[in-house]
Parts: structure tokens; C-alpha cells; sequence
């Protein structure tokens, strides 16, 4: 087994290598805590991540200094919050290389960025007989907003199949791809198993035959670069709390000209150009979709999270999380009774297994006294575990500040949790 991430090893490592964990980690503040008498392990990054000092104090600064409705006021605190958020929506296009700033919605997280999709862009379109193309691995956000709109409009969901190590099969996604494919909505990386979609090629496919792709980056920004451009897809979706950020904000990355072409999915303040009783007509993207007063300090502190993220060597730290996936891997792996699952070439640093004859929650308790986070459950991906002939499993997920140290007291928690529970 040899995992990798992002095909990072394919260059020679740079200057900042290696760098410098230890001091990275006192930029988390909530990294350097004891729970249970140990020090925090805390293996659940998938979940959420920890936020740098840098967000916290962005957003300390807007609440203390500049708080103001936005795009409303004449005052000086609501001109100082306006340009702020509006700076966030630009942070965020440049993060992702997207054409221009109006192409970046905030919403409150991945899935409402793709049930904005859902309802906005794909209802209006499906006829009865029209298909959506998902995969094995998606989480549940990237399946029951396709299943709402599919019962509305007699449309179907069709379901690329993976290979046992977890990957997408490609020779049954060009399969599935048909002149009644009308959207394909694809995870750019597994929260389950961490396997990292070649998404290029994905997109690239779609685009033969004319199908707009969705992708949903939620697992994916926080370990590696996204080029909207780039990858040429038509929706890029991720949430804030994943890569750094507060929680409820989100991003919904669109093409301006089908976000131009798509109608509001809420109404209310802020999101019109006039109203009368007689009728209403809408502001343009993105202000047609951020209808009531949104999460303006999250969006300060989302962008907040990309520039920390931006001042550090990329590079270096993905290597890093090369480094941990693989030394994790081994270890566990070398563990009798753990059976490891989702084993593709290219992943994110998720390490996902069960324990023969433990179950992944209890698992977890014993972990927990221990001072490790981690996830145990069906991880918002039932269909996946079905196909995996597994209720549940537990879920170790890495950021760059995690370090080989805190594997090692994963598996001492995997061996207790095997000599107490079985
Ligand atoms: N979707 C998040 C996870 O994978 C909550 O844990």
C-alpha cells in the first residue's frame, strides 16, 4: 500500500521542507489543550478543522470595530464592513482562481452551495427521463438534494460504481455519461476514505458530451490546489469550517454565465433590484442568491483563513501529510484485526478501518479517554458504507498541523481499545 497525496512526490522537495510543525501548531490555539490527562490528538480534520489565531482575531476585529450591516448603510462602520465582505468574496476568487469575484456566492456551507444548484440551476431544467450521474463515494449533501429535485421532475439519479480500494471506475462513468445526462455531481475528494477523484479527467469527459459538472471540494481545499479555471468546471462548492474558517459559511463557486442564467432560490432583502406588489425584478449574481443578511463575519474570517493558508509553503505541507498518511497507514495496517478501507493511489490524509470484533464507536470512546479525536460512524455516507459491507467505521482525518507523534497515540488507543473491548 502507498498511498500519496496530490502526486507530491513527483517533485523534489523545496527550500521550506520540513517544516516547522511544531511551530505552526501554536498558531492553533485549541491544539494545546489536555483532554483526559493526555495532550489532544485531535484526528477529526474531516469533520471540521481548528482555526488559526489569525481567524479568530479577524473576527475579534469585525465584531469590535466594524460591525454594520452591509451593501445598506451610509455610515462609515457599514461602508468598513461592506468592503470587507466584498474583499472576502475577492479573497475567495483568487484562492480558487476564479475569473472574477461576482462568480463567488457565500452560503452557509457545502450543502447548501449544492442545494442552491439543485433547486436553481438543475429543477428548471429536468424533464421526466433526465439523469443525474453521482458516484459511490458522495456524502449524503452530494445525494438527497439530487434525489428532492429528481422527485419533483421525474428525473433519475445514476450512480458511478468504485473499485474495492475505493477509486471511481472510469470505464462505467463513461458509460453512464448519455445524451440523457443533464448534470454529473462528483466529489473532488472522499470524506469517508480520503480517495482524491482525478477530476480533470472527470470534467474533461462530462464536457464531450455537453454535461455541466458539479464538484463538490468540501474534503479537498484544505490539502490541495483547486484551479477552477483550470478544471473547467461549471460549480465548485466548499464550506468554510474544513479549511480553517468559522462554521456557517460556504462557497458556492459558479460560471458567470450560468449563474446569470440561473433565478433566485430565496427571496428577501438584499436580493432585489425593485419591488412591487405587481412584481419583482432581481439583483444580478451574486447578490441574486445571498437574499437577508448573511454571514458577514464568516466571510471575513473565511478569507482570513485562505490568506494564512496562502502565506504558507503549500508545497511542504502537503508532503507532510503525505508523510503522516503513510506512516499511519503502516502502523494500523500492522495492527491485527484492522482492516483498512479505502486504499486508492491518490488520497487525501484520511485513514479510515474497523476492528474485528470492536465496534467503530467504541473504538472511539476508548480513543477519546485517551485524548484522540476521532469520527466513528457511517461518516454522512451510508450508500458508500453499503457498498463496503460495513456499518460504520473509524475515521482518522489529518491536517497539516497533525504530527507522527499523535498517530502514535491513535494506534496505542487502537491497541487498548483491541485488549479492553474484544
Ligand atoms: N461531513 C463531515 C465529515 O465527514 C461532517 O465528518
Amino acid at each position: 500500500m502507498n498511498p500519496r497525496c496530490a502526486s507530491v512526490l513527483d517533485t523534489p522537495p523545496t527550500a521550506a521542507w520540513p517544516p516547522d510543525v511544531e511551530r505552526l501548531r501554536d498558531d492553533f490555539p485549541a491544539l494545546r489543550q489536555h483532554v483526559g490527562g493526555r495532550p489532544l490528538a485531535y484526528l477529526d480534520n474531516a469533520a471540521t478543522t481548528h482555526r488559526p489565531a489569525a481567524v479568530l482575531a479577524a473576527l475579534d476585529r469585525f465584531y469590535r470595530r466594524d460591525n454594520a450591516n452591509i451593501h445598506r448603510g451610509v455610515h462609515r462602520l457599514s461602508v468598513r464592513a461592506t468592503e470587507a465582505y466584498e474583499g472576502a468574496r475577492a479573497t475567495v476568487a483568487r484562492f480558487l482562481n476564479a475569473a472574477r469575484p461576482e462568480e463567488i456566492v457565500f452560503v452557509r456551507g457545502a450543502t447548501e452551495a449544492i442545494n442552491l444548484v439543485a433547486y436553481s440551476f438543475a429543477r428548471p431544467r429536468l424533464r421526466a427521463g433526465d439523469e443525474i450521474l453521482v458516484s459511490e463515494l458522495e456524502h449524503h449533501a452530494n445525494i438527497v438534494p439530487w434525489q428532492l429535485v429528481c422527485e419533483q421532475t421525474g428525473a433519475r439519479l445514476r450512480v458511478v460504481p468504485i473499485t474495492d480500494a475505493g477509486e471511481l471506475r472510469l470505464d462505467s462513468y463513461e458509460r453512464l455519461l448519455t445524451e440523457r445526462t443533464r448534470l454529473v455531481a462528483l466529489t473532488h475528494a472522499s470524506n469517508a476514505l480520503g480517495t482524491l477523484n482525478p477530476v480533470r479527467q472527470l470534467v474533461a469527459l462530462a464536457r464531450q458530451h455537453g454535461v455541466p459538472v458539479l464538484l463538490d471540494g468540501a474534503q479537498a481545499v484544505a490539502h490541495v490546489p483547486v484551479d477552477v479555471r483550470a478544471l473547467d468546471c461549471d460549480f465548485y462548492v466548499f464550506s468554510g469550517h474544513k479549511v480553517f474558517g468559522p462554521t456557517g459559511i460556504g462557497v458556492l463557486y459558479g460560471k458567470a454565465a450560468l449563474l446569470e442564467e440561473m433565478p433566485p432560490w430565496q427571496g428577501g432583502g438584499d436580493m432585489i433590484r425593485t419591488v412591487s406588489f405587481e412584481r419583482t425584478t432581481y439583483a444580478d449574481p451574486p447578490q441574486r442568491f445571498e437574499a437577508g443578511t448573511p454571514h458577514i463575519a464568516g466571510a471575513i474570517g473565511l478569507a482570513a483563513a485562505l490568506d494564512y493558508l496562502r502565506s504558507l509553503d503549500a508545497e511542504s505541507l502537503a508532503r507532510h501529510e503525505h508523510d503522516l498518511l503513510a506512516y499511519g497507514t503502516a502502523r494500523l495496517a500492522a495492527l491485527p484485526g484492522v482492516r483498512l478501507l479505502g486504499t486508492a493511489a491518490d488520497k487525501v490524509p484520511v485513514i479510515s478501518f474497523t476492528i474485528d470484533g470492536v465496534h467503530p464507536h467504541d473504538a472511539g470512546t476508548v480513543l477519546d479517554q485517551l485524548g484522540v479525536a476521532v469520527r466513528a460512524g457511517h461518516h454522512c455516507a451510508q450508500p458508500l458504507m453499503q457498498r463496503l459491507g460495513v456499518p460504520a467505521t473509524v475515521r482518522a482525518s489529518l491536517a497539516f498541523y497533525n504530527t507522527r507523534t499523535e498517530l502514535d497515540a491513535l494506534v496505542e488507543g487502537v491497541r487498548r481499545a483491541i485488549e479492553v473491548l474484544r
